[in-house]
């Protein structure tokens, strides 16, 4: 059974039609990405996906249900994922838990096995505003991660750092994924990262976005920064760029 299943997904606000007929499946462990230019529905696709808005047509299934938020099957970190600024870093990345009825000591219990794992020890009763960018990144993942999810769902996690930031930062994912094998759909407008952590990355058109083709990454895992300059990289790159074509402006990395 697909992790994810997206069929004929329509979704449409008011006369606005942001996604058209769009088709998608994910297996258990595997590493999707989904790029697109802006505006294309991206972060409107997360949002049907964890349950959060309903489609106008079509269905998306969650290892084999449906999508919705009390299901708990998607953990979602949204593309502005705030971390509460009076709150400590461990009260932080509690909060998903509590929110969905962990008590408080276990919640912070499971939060803080994952901090030295997420680069974080020694931050717990640390204030956002004391951490880095980077560092604020991989707290607001390790609260979507702390879930224990089935599906993870990242809207560009590392869009807002600059480049080599965010560049320490997908290699830190390759290999955060490498070791838990997370079946995870990430949103990127950034080729590259694509490349680097997806087994297949799907193309999505101009609004109302569809998907106008799906490449598989060839290379071979465990996958780090000596592959950035391989051929089979730039090869890939080339092909997904190829699929963009037509597509209105993508940032680059
Ligand atoms: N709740 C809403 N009501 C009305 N229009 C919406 C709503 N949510 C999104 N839209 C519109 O849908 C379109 C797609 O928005 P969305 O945020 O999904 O794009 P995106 O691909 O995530 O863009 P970006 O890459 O810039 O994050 C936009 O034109 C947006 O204005
Ligand atoms: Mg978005």
């Amino acid at each position: 059974m697909s992790s994810l299943r997206i069929e004929g997904l329509g979704k449409s606000f008011d006369d606005l039609e942001v996604l058209r007929d769009l088709d998608l499946s994910v297996e258990p462990g595997e590493f999707a990405a989904v790029i697109g230019p802006s505006g294309s529905g991206k972060s409107t696709l997360f949002n049907l996906v964890s349950g959060l808005d309903e489609p106008t047509t079509g269905r998306v299934l969650v290892q084999g249900g449906p999508a919705s938020v009390e299901s708990g099957k998607v953990a979602y970190m949204p593309q502005k994922d705030l971390l509460f600024p009076w709150r400590t870093i461990l009260d932080n990345t509690a909060l998903g838990l509590e929110a969905q009825g962990t008590g408080k000591k276990e919640a912070r219990a499971r939060a803080d096995a994952l901090f030295a794992d997420f680069g974080l020890d020694g931050f717990q009763k640390a204030y956002p505003a004391q951490l880095s960018g980077g560092m604020r990144q991989r707290a607001s993942l390790l609260r979507t991660v702390v879930l224990e999810r089935p599906v993870l769902l990242l809207d560009e996690p590392f869009g807002a750092l600059d480049s080599l930031t965010r560049t320490d930062m997908q290699l830190w994912l390759a290999g955060m994924w490498q070791r838990h094998r997370w079946t995870v759909v990430l949103v990127t407008h950034d080729i590259r990262e694509a490349v680097l952590l997806a087994d297949a990355v799907h193309v999505l058109s101009p609004r109302p976005a569809t998907v106008v083709g799906r490449i598989e990454v060839p290379l071979p895992r465990p996958r780090g920064a000596e592959d950035f300059t391989t051929p089979e990289f730039a090869a890939t790159e080339r092909r997904i760029l190829e699929a963009l074509k037509g597509t209105t402006a993508v940032a680059s990395p």
